[in-house]
């Protein structure tokens, strides 16, 4: 289905991305740390208010150009729960910001099949931004195009220790044994489980870390940091970090040898899959 941001595209960056798709596989799940908004509007002498209120303006460049990719998810870093730790102003001025993002462009993303999801300690936000949050992802509930995910009060460890003790519950209410415990298992248990592992995890900034973001579900992703600040990063910037990932040889523990035998053997079975589609559509004589 066509979205009113794929009509309404500039020809050049639709054929930067027709390029982009034709290269290779796109990643399924993009992950982004949006960091460096205070650094960016102390550059320029201003408020750190600034640096986020900017970077509203490259979330929703992001938002949008993944979707006329044809993205499957999108997870951003919006507030950890380290951000709590903050001084009260910055923190105020975040969630009214967060709060004014959901209200301004909840319109425009569930005109465009955008369904927003969001993960972290949610009951820990201010109750009218939980509100709006929560009449925003039951409005785009059933949209089938970019799942946009907002880590909130999110952390990645609070989500895994919250797991466990899931799962040692199920496991004293009988449900499970200790032997059904594997990683596919424990995945259900995690806030994420709606969603494929992040292929590609962006960091700005130049910042080398993972400031305990997703930490269970980037185990394989690609790691992507570049020096810009999040509030100059926009969709030529994101393509850059695309044509870096596809550029990339995904090994998951093995030889390179092992992969092109693999990969081989997956795009035999495509074809042999295309071959059964298109013979039932063959004109019968
Ligand atoms: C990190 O920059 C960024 C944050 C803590 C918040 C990110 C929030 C936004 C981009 C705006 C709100 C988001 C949405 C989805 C509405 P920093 O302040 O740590 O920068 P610094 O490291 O340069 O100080």
């Amino acid at each position: 289905m066509i979205n009113d941001w794929q009509k309404n595209q500039e020809k050049q960056d639709s054929d930067k991305q027709s390029l982009l798709t034709s290269h290779g596989i796109l990643p399924k799940h993009i992950a982004i740390i949006m960091d460096g908004n205070g650094r960016w509007a102390i550059e320029r002498n201003l408020p750190r208010a600034a640096g986020h209120q900017q970077g509203i303006e490259s979330v929703r460049d992001i938002v949008k150009a993944s979707s006329q990719l044809g993205i499957g998810y999108l997870t951003v870093y919006a507030f950890s729960m380290e951000n709590w730790k903050r001084p009260h102003m910055e923190i105020s001025i975040l969630m009214s910001l967060l709060k004014q993002y959901l209200i301004n462009e909840i319109d425009e993303l569930d005109a465009n099949n955008v369904r927003l999801c969001a993960i972290g300690k949610l009951n820990a936000l201010p109750k009218p931004v939980q509100k709006i949050l929560s009449k925003a992802i039951e409005r785009t509930a059933k949209n089938t195009g970019l799942t946009l995910t907002l880590a909130l009060s999110y952390s990645g460890r609070w989500d895994i220790i919250r797991a466990v003790q899931m799962i040692a519950l199920d496991a004293r209410r009988g449900n499970l044994s200790p032997e059904d415990i594997n990683e596919e298992l424990f995945s259900t248990y995690l806030l994420t489980s709606h969603m494929p592992e992040p292929d590609l995890l962006i960091r700005t900034s130049g910042e080398m870390r993972l400031s305990n973001y997703l930490l269970w579900e980037s185990a394989y992703s690609e790691i992507y940091i570049t020096n810009l600040l999040w509030p100059d990063f926009r969709r030529t910037d994101l393509y850059d970090a695309l044509e870096n990932y596809m550029n990339r040889e995904r090994r998951y523990g093995m030889t390179s040898q092992q992969m092109n035998i693999e990969n081989t053997k997956a795009s035999q079975s495509q074809d042999s899959y295309l071959q059964r589609i298109l013979s039932t559509f063959s004109p019968k004589s």
